[in-house]
């Protein structure tokens, strides 16, 4: 009886944590795909406004490792295993985590250089941040299904 009472708990608990994750790496995925198509469209002539969204991007990337890390971690500890991820799935981890590598350093690397960046360098930096960000999101419709 006391066991089946401290099981329920502990999967309350365990949903509890990977809802918050899940928030994280939601407003993660919002702040990484907004920053791009804002840049990109909106604030095609206004500097401060890039540069805020350069900050924003670097955080919602930034996000997206570290919820991550909290997705797998929170498996680790509640379910005593790592998920198993094979297929379709591994394919589409493999590729949001390589998009979160490359956007946390290539914009890391833009706002400790940018006074050396041309226009027309800053303006494929940020289409590349866009395509990067367009492939993560679907790859995580896969992951999501491919499980
Ligand atoms: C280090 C990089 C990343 C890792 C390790 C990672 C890992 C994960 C994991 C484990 C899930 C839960 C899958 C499930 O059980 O359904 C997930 C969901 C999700 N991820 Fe990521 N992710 C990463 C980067 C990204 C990026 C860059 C984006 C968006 C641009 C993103 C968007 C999403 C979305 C929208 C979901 C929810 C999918 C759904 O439930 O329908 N992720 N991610």
């Amino acid at each position: 009886m006391v066991e089946a009472v401290l099981q329920i708990e502990s999967s309350r608990m365990e949903n509890l944590i990977y809802t918050w994750v899940q928030i994280v790496h939601n407003f993660g995925a919002v702040a990484v795909i907004g920053s791009p198509a804002a840049a990109l469209s909106l604030s095609r002539q206004n500097q401060i406004v890039r540069y805020k969204l350069v900050w924003l991007m670097l955080l919602g990337w930034l996000a997206q490792g570290a919820s991550g890390i909290g997705f797998a971690l929170t498996s680790y500890t509640m379910k005593g295993a790592l998920l198993e991820v094979t297929g379709i799935a591994l394919g589409a981890l493999i590729l949001k985590v390589g998009c979160t590598f490359i956007g946390t350093v290539l914009t890391g690397f833009y706002l400790a250089t940018r006074l050396r960046w041309s226009a027309a360098r800053e303006h494929r930096m940020w289409q590349l941040m866009l395509l990067m960000t367009v492939s993560a999101i679907t790859a995580a419709a896969f992951l999501r299904w491919y499980l």
